[in-house]
């Protein structure tokens, strides 16, 4: 795991944004595992600035998105599709068959999670998997007590997940208390490389846990560092209960 610190937010968003656009040029028909959530929206808007003035191009790119809320459907402003949609697709030249996103409104959700599974498999590979982090470890929806086996599933919503979600919905009780997420071991498995995201300082704690704690499913981001490519850019704030880890052998790049 290497980690990257910046100064700031908007540095995060453009050094993950040229992140991105170099696994896409390079790979031009690349997969992208793709994070919704406030972090990367700085790096939606520099990768739609690149598309616009520098003709980065996302036409063979797919995209899998790692989770949608269940009951939501696609046209609901909360949805991740709509997040997506809104923040990102719509602005570049993408085309609407290669984009996978959970079906928040499937008559089946429990169907639509093996399909979800089966078309991530058939991909053959993610070549890169932008994640963000929850404060209490999330990777996706994969809450406290996922396992590392886990795969695409339906799962109950963390109260604390909730709780923080609800700043997107006029009242706590529209957030919805259950989503589709792609597995832990869905990811772990499919994703060639990693990119997670942290910014702001109630990111912290979760943070030194993922890179200096227990491998432990009280913490599923802590199983990253089973993957052997991963690139964890945190500013300041989210970087700072790691101050002191200077003896630890950490690969540690101050950006
Ligand atoms: P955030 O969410 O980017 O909105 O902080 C990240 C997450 O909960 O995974």
């Amino acid at each position: 795991m290497e980690i990257w610190i910046v100064e700031s937010k908007q540095e995060l968003s453009i050094i993950s944004a040229k992140f991105v656009a170099h696994t896409v040029r390079q790979k031009p028909n690349a997969v992208l595992g793709l994070a919704t959530g406030s972090t990367p929206l700085g790096m939606y808007k520099e990768l739609i600035q690149l598309h616009q003035e520098h003709s980065l191009d996302f036409s063979r790119v797919t995209t899998f998105n790692l989770d949608e809320y269940v009951g939501l459907s696609s046209n609901h402003p909360q949805s991740y599709y709509s997040y997506m949609y809104n923040h990102f697709f719509q602005h570049v030249n993408i085309l609407s068959e290669n984009i996978h996103i959970p079906r928040g409104d499937a008559p089946d959700p429990e169907w639509e999670c093996k399909m979800y599974e089966v078309a991530i498999t058939e991909e053959g590979q993610i070549d890169l998997q932008i994640l963000g982090i929850g404060s209490n470890g999330h990777i996706g929806f994969n809450e406290p007590g996922s396992s590392p086996e886990s795969v695409t599933r339906v799962v109950h919503l963390a109260e604390s997940t909730i709780k923080a979600n609800a700043r997107f919905f006029t009242s706590i009780e529209l957030v919805p208390c259950q989503s589709i997420t792609m597995g832990m071991k869905t990811i772990l498995i499919n994703a060639k490389r990693i990119l997670l995201l942290a910014s702001g300082e109630e990111k912290a704690e979760a943070v030194k846990r993922m890179i200096l704690g227990n491998l432990t499913p009280q913490l599923p981001a802590s199983f990253l560092r089973t993957h052997p490519n991963v690139t964890v850019i945190l500013d300041i704030e989210a970087a700072k209960q790691l101050r002191d880890v200077n003896k630890i052998p950490l690969s540690i790049v101050y950006m």
